[in-house]
């Protein structure tokens, strides 16, 4: 199924352009350099044609978002209560002032726009590179992927009227850069395989779980119910990037080993997305994050209606497809879009401008007020393979970042202790929000003067929970070697809560939305296992300690069903 991008029904507003001095051109964005690992090739050619979206400014977002807390904060008379589409997108929604300002400007210019979102805040232009670059005062270049040889046509910097400003919040693709995303498992070194594998539905965590996991592993160690869920309209939502296909043979071949109690024809649903495709030969290590996956929601969420939605190379927006995938949930009718949805793909935080993170992020803020749970894993710092992310923990990954996302980092062990790999820290480009402010303060409190200066105190601290994330089994198993990262973090904390929704909706409950106010709270916090040991050093530095209480590894800890359960009142 293509999803076709919703279209607003009122057309953009002609409205009798006032004088004004548009040749006056100001700065709106620049960077000094193109993003780590990106060179500038040459010139861009001048008659090829450019796709560009002009973001208008929304005409509250600060409504959305105050709405967005009072139906996820479990203390609000409104929790639980989301918002419908109509809502979000008349905050959203720019002003019929922006929309004429803006409109004036193009057909001034003769380009025709079109909107590519439900509330017709972002519109897309086709021009050719000769005329963007009069219009934004600029000189587009191509830029080389030195690693993967990917080009992209990118500036440093752009111009728009100054009488627009107030009005537009980025023209896209300028000066975001968009890297072949990270996100893919690593594989660990081999190692002997225990003599017996954690049986299904055992209740005491077997001893064969501190050398790998299996979906019987973290039934135990998190008290995950075996039991099939019974609610049809409680969609989990995988996404998948770049050209990575989900193994329905592989599934079953999963399910049969690990899940002898289920039905091993169980499998996920397609969802296509800018022509995404989901193709089952040959099998390639390009499998081998999709196949994990699904593997660890099909195979965890028993019974949930699980989504594999997969994105086409590259996507159309700009950004991998990321924000054409949430914007074409926003679009879905109630009832059909996913109630919780995991990502294990990440972004350098400088990759994209500010601008782009904070729109990007605002788009998961309208999809979580719908009632979305959005769980991305926090990335895994030092340790990507060929695409290290910069050797640092101390680069803050997108959009994990983001506050209106729950992010998820890594443990590994029985007794569990952070990952070394998981990536956490604090974000440069998103302010704390008060839900984790006093956890913040009390963590930089106990850091004291370690790694001074080489993160921002004032930065949203992330992540905000951690699951299991080291030698996960999967059907891609060879020569005893398993899968590690905070990839196999976020599909296993998403099940959890996947399952949670359908104890909520077959009690009458609504589905919890975004959970960080939740997780947050006492009791959110009381049901999550502490993770007091380990680190992150990432490649050659110290990283950041887990400790009592949130820290910037394992974020508040793992999850406890059954508490969860209770604090949710089930
Ligand atoms: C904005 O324009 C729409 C469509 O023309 C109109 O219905 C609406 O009343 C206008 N809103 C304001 C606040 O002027
Ligand atoms: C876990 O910790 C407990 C208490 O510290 C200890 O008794 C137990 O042996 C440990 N288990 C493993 C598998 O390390
Ligand atoms: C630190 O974070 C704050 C809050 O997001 C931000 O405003 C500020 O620009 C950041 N500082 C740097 C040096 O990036």
């Amino acid at each position: 199924m293509v999803l076709a991008l919703a279209v607003i029904a009122c057309a953009l507003v002609f409205a009798a352009a006032t004088p004004m001095d548009r040749r006056a051109m100001v700065v709106h964005d620049s960077r000094t350099e193109p993003a780590r690992g990106f060179v500038k090739s040459g010139l861009a050619p001048v008659a090829s044609d450019l796709t560009l979206r002009i973001a208008m400014k929304p005409n509250n977002i600060a409504g959305l978002e105050s709405a967005l807390y009072a139906v996820s904060d479990p203390a609000s008379s409104l929790y639980g209560q989301h918002l419908t589409a109509d809502e979000v997108a008349a905050f959203v929604k720019p002003t019929n002032e922006t929309i004429s300002a803006v409109s004036a400007w193009l057909t001034e210019n003769g380009i025709s726009s079109a909107p590519v979102t439900p509330a017709g805040d972002i519109v897309e232009i086709v021009i050719p590179v000769g005329k963007a670059n009069q219009l934004l005062s600029t000189e587009f270049s191509v830029f080389s992927h030195v690693d993967s040889s990917k080009t992209s046509i990118r500036t440093l910097q752009y111009s728009i009227p100054a009488a627009l400003q107030d009005h537009i919040d980025f023209v896209h693709p300028t000066t975001s850069f968009t890297r072949p995303l990270t996100g893919r498992p690593q594989f660990s070194a081999v190692k002997a395989k225990p003599t017996e594998d954690a049986a299904p539905g055992s209740e005491a965590v077997p001893s064969s779980c501190n050398s790998v996991i299996t979906p019987a592993c973290l039934q135990a160690m998190y008290g995950i119910p075996t039991t099939p869920a019974t609610q049809k309209s409680n969609k989990l939502g995988v996404s998948g990037f770049v050209g990575q296909y989900a193994n329905q043979a592989d599934l079953q071949a999963f399910l049969t080993s690990y899940r002898p109690d289920m039905a091993s024809t169980t499998s996920f649903t397609f969802q296509s997305q800018d022509g995404g495709v989901n193709t089952q030969t040959p099998r390639s290590s390009a499998g081998v994050e999709a196949n994990l996956d699904t593997e660890y929601t099909v195979g965890l969420a028993t019974n949930v209606p699980v989504t594999f939605i997969s994105v086409g190379e590259y996507g159309s927006d700009g950004v991998n497809g990321f924000m054409d995938m949430i914007t074409a949930l926003i679009g879905e009718p109630t009832g059909t879009r996913p109630n919780v949805l995991t990502t294990s793909y990440t972004y350098e935080e400088t990759d994209l401008s500010r601008s782009v993170a904070t729109t990007l992020c605002n788009t998961y803020m309208q999809l979580g007020a719908l009632g979305t749970s959005i769980l991305f894993s926090s990335g895994d710092g030092g340790v990507s393979g060929s695409q290290p992310q910069s050797c640092t923990n101390f680069m803050p990954t997108l959009p994990a970042d983001c506050p209106f996302v729950t992010a998820v980092g890594a443990t590994g062990g029985i007794n569990e202790t952070a990952a070394s790999f998981s990536s956490g820290g604090f974000s440069n480009y998103f302010a704390i929000p008060s839900y984790q402010s006093n956890d913040v303060a009390t963590y930089l409190d106990t850091l004291g003067n370690t790694n001074s200066g080489r993160f921002n105190r004032t930065g949203r601290g992330f992540p905000d929970v951690a699951a299991q994330g080291e030698n996960f089994e999967i059907s891609w198993t060879v020569r005893n070697r398993y899968v590690g990262g905070t990839s196999c973090s976020s599909p296993t904390f998403a099940s959890i809560v996947a399952l949670l929704n359908d104890e909520l909706i077959a009690a009458g409950k609504p589905p919890l939305g975004f959970l960080n106010p939740f997780l947050y709270s006492a009791a959110g916090r009381a049901a999550l296992n502490d993770i007091t040991t380990g680190n992150n050093p990432g490649c050659s530095t110290n990283g950041f300690p887990a400790t009592k209480g949130w820290d910037p590894v394992t974020g508040l800890g793992t999850p406890n069903y059954a508490a969860l359960r209770t604090a949710l009142g089930l």
